[in-house]
């Protein structure tokens, strides 16, 4: 998708970040665009949770980075979010002594009162299975249940993108695809996500398009439907012959 293209969600140019004066991040240009399903890859340690973290403003950047019309540079994970701009951080973090309705309630802290439960109606739609769960609590869920929880408190802010960092980590193949599955339902209702998976193929089978991460670097993008994909990703990952052609 061109970067000018008016349906352009999230445009990331030339983006630097690092731990302190460790540099993670060597100029990362990437798109997404209106109810796009993209996904990234890459090996551990390339920096896709370091990019997730710049883009939502946990972590300081330079570059350049637009979101929705409007610049992200110094905009907190505070504002990000109300601006519709998501990160479900890795490890599905919920606060285990508390029921899933406060969980959720938590989350969307600074909407209007009275719009508050009707939202976390909306996001528990989603997930039956803790649905039924509401009172109890996020502690006494099982680990995909509580991924799910993780899943649904960034619902409650009807974000624009959503950004999931590793959704499927730990858990059974049927709960890995019944996360994923959301995600399919959420782009029918024009949520664009930028998922970071370790399951290629299931998150190949999902995406629209997928870019490819290695030691900072963008190294590979692509259309999900490019009929030599396998083989370019398998460059990507693992060919020396990968660098030249991609950069
Ligand atoms: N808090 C941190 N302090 C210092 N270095 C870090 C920190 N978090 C990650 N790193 C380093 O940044 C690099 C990218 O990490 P990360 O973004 O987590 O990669 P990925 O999510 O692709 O596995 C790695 O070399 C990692 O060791
Ligand atoms: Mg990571």
């Amino acid at each position: 998708m061109p970067i000018s293209a008016p349906d352009t969600l999230l445009t990331i140019s030339g983006m630097t970040a690092g731990y302190g004066k460790i540099g993670v991040l060597h100029g990362v240009d990437m798109t997404i665009g209106r109810g796009e399903i993209v996904a990234l890859l890459g090996p551990n340690g390339a920096g896709k949770t370091t990019l997730l973290r710049a883009v939502s403003g946990l972590l300081p950047w330079t570059g350049q980075a637009r979101f929705d019309g409007a610049d992200l540079a110094g905009v907190s994970p505070r504002d990000a979010a109300r601006r519709g701009l998501v990160h479900v951080v890795e490890g599905h973090r919920v606060f285990t002594q508390l029921s899933v309705t406060d969980n959720l309630l938590l989350a969307g802290y600074d909407l209007p009162r009275g719009e508050r439960s009707s939202r976390v109606d909306e996001a528990l739609a989603y997930f039956p299975e803790i649905a039924a769960k509401r009172a109890d609590r996020a502690g006494a869920l099982s680990g995909g249940q509580q991924q799910m929880l993780a899943v649904a408190q960034g619902l409650v802010r009807r974000p624009k993108l959503l950004m999931l960092d590793e959704p499927s980590a730990g858990l059974s193949p049927v709960l890995v695809d019944r996360v994923l599955s959301v995600a399919d339902s959420l782009r029918k209702g024009g949520t664009a996500i930028l998922l970071v998976e370790q399951l290629i193929e299931k998150a190949l089978a999902l995406a629209d398009r997928v870019y490819a991460m290695a030691q900072g670097r963008i190294v590979l993008e692509a259309s999900t439907t490019e009929a030599d994909l396998p083989h370019r990703l398998e460059q990507a990952y693992f060919g020396k012959d990968a660098v030249p052609v991609l950069g």
